[in-house]
């Protein structure tokens, strides 16, 4: 059984994604900061990253066969809030982790995001030329710079997802849902396309490129772009809620302070050709959010962080 490593297997990717791997017959450790996740099914060990000394000594005490690291600061607010915290965590340790594992001989999967792209053109393929546009992009495209430097058989992951989580409100799609289940209207962003992937998809796709041993830059997305607003009224669809609660706006007209990237819609062709087949997308991955609902996940998730 190989021994895979979780970083921030706790949020909102790496927990759906260590929760998918046990399944698949994975030893999973997972790496938390401040949630314990003490019911959680695999190993966990909680401890602050940017405590660089203690990670290594970590890394060298669970000897893992493979990492994922997924940990970060994401929070777009947070990261103009906290910068010298942002490029801490995903610059400068993603470079060290990457240092680490290759002279332990273990392959890294690092995660990164479609917001690299500063959004005026749309369909943004690997050779596209990255345009950081504010602090969290800008950290996260350094952190990619430095695993590449580091560690250049590395596999980086740029990536946007949708699922459940453990505070329920995390994801897109819980925003939709919380809303529309209690019957309050949500706004819809007609004018923020991106190319999303239901968590669960995504976490199957991660595990099937590193077990090819694919290295490099690589988009991991779904198959049809969306805008936000649209993204809403699919899953007001799938879940049966009133789809005329979903009110079209504008991001210029929302309280958001960052500046984001308007048009992420991602090309994932050079993924579709070294897997060898097509990417999932978004109804087949609303069926699936809806599918994993029914059959308890996200209570299940949910329980994880209460203790
Ligand atoms: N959400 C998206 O759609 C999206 C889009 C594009 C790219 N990404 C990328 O995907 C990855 C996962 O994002 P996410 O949305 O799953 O993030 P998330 O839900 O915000 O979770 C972040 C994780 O990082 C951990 N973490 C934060 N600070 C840490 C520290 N100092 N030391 C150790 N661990 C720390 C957190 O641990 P605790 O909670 O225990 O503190 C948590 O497990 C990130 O690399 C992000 O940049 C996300």
């Amino acid at each position: 059984m190989k021994k895979l490593l979780i970083t921030g297997a706790s949020g909102h990717l790496g927990l759906n994604l260590a929760l998918y791997a046990q399944r698949q017959g994975y030893d999973v450790i997972g790496w938390t900061n401040r949630q314990p996740l003490a019911k959680a099914p695999f190993a966990v060990d909680q401890f602050d990253l940017t405590d660089t000394q203690h990670l290594r000594e970590k890394l060298e005490v669970t000897a893992p066969d493979l990492v994922i690291h997924t940990a970060a600061l994401a929070n777009l607010e947070a990261c103009d809030k906290n910068p010298e915290l942002a490029y801490q965590l995903n610059a400068e340790v993603p470079g060290l982790l990457a240092w680490q594992l290759k002279r332990m001989g273990v392959p890294l999967l690092h995660i990164s995001t479609d917001a690299v792209f500063d959004g005026t053109k749309g369909d943004y393929s690997e050779t596209d030329m990255p345009n950081p546009i504010n602090t969290y992009a800008h950290s996260k495209l350094m952190g990619e710079d430095n695993v590449s430097t580091e560690y250049k058989e590395a596999l980086i992951a740029r990536v946007v997802f949708f699922g459940w989580t453990l505070n329920g409100k995390r994801s897109l799609a819980e925003f939709f849902y919380n809303r529309l289940k209690a019957e309050e209207t949500a706004n819809g962003f007609t004018d923020m396309i991106f190319t999303p992937l239901y968590v669960e998809h995504l976490a199957s796709l991660l595990l099937e490129a590193l077990e090819k041993e694919l290295h490099g830059t690589y988009h991991f997305f779904g198959n049809q772009e969306v805008s936000k607003y649209a993204f809403g009224v699919s899953l007001a669809r799938e879940f049966g809620f009133d789809e005329s609660l979903v009110s079209p706006i504008s991001v210029m007209d929302s309280e958001l302070t960052t500046q984001r990237s308007l048009n992420l819609s991602m090309n994932s062709e050079k993924l579709r050709t070294a897997l060898g087949h097509e990417m999932p997308g978004i109804v087949e991955g609303l069926k699936a959010l809806h599918l994993a609902e029914d059959m308890g996940l996200r209570e299940r998730i949910l329980s994880f962080g209460s203790n």
